[in-house]
């Protein structure tokens, strides 16, 4: 298997369609129905006769797949996110908690863009179920310390990003460009993600005291998001 197909692999890995209903005249997702689905063909030949599966929807099946499992990772985002703020509202660090489930909030958002381009463009599909393990931290990490979720966020973006990058590469190898063009405000929107994540992280240089960096979370940064800056 190739670097690149390991990559798409791996993107795939979290949050698989199950369940998806009949396809009916409508495609489906080829995760759960590669034998129904009807892929799209790379129209290399503008002027070639236009396929079925052309007519049912512009999106290339391999992108409609990606586009569902990203809903997946968005939706695992918004629950880890959600664990978060829970973790810290227990420990009393009302900062950060707010902070955490804001952020939750706005993957809930990520999750209903791309399920709102999917129907725009006809494609019928189920939601994928959440991995609850994979969002669990809780399970691995018996003595989380105050900025581990911080930590982990970062990661947990980047992985996103990267996430996003691979859909755009398979939408402009299937030309796709609608889908491709589409996906800019989504890959902004993760700039803006990764960089907060690493404001949250600057705090912990500046001092180790948790009621000083959770007064900060609560003063600045919350004020910051809450006036869209
Ligand atoms: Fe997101
Ligand atoms: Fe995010």
């Amino acid at each position: 298997m190739s670097d690149k197909e390991k990559g798409k692999e791996d993107a795939y890995t979290k949050g698989r369609v199950e369940n998806l209903p009949a396809a009916g005249k409508v495609r489906v997702s080829s995760v759960q129905n590669s034998e129904k689905t009807n892929n799209y063909k790379v129209e290399r030949d503008p002027h070639g006769a236009v396929s079925e599966a052309r007519k049912d929807s512009y999106l290339a099946a391999d992108v409609a797949d990606l586009l569902i499992q990203q809903i997946g990772l968005e939706l695992n985002n918004h629950y880890l996110y959600q664990n978060f703020g829970i973790w810290y509202d227990i420990n009393s660090l009302f900062g950060q908690a707010a902070y955490f489930y804001h952020r939750a909030t706005e993957e809930k958002t990520h999750a209903q863009w791309i399920i709102d381009y999917l129907t725009r463009a006809d494609f019928l599909f189920s939601i994928p179920g959440t991995d609850a393990a994979y969002i669990d931290i809780f399970k691995n990490k018996k003595d989380l310390k105050i900025r581990d979720p911080h930590d982990e966020t970062l990661v947990r973006e980047i992985e996103t990003t990267r996430s996003i990058n691979n859909i755009k590469a398979v939408a402009e190898e299937t030309r796709d460009y609608i889908t491709s063009h589409w996906l800019r405000e989504l890959l902004l929107e993760q700039a803006e993600e990764e960089e907060l994540s690493h404001t949250a992280l600057d705090i912990f240089n500046h001092t180790d005291d948790p009621l000083i960096v959770d007064k900060y979370f609560k003063d600045v940064v919350m004020t910051q998001l809450q006036a869209g800056k």
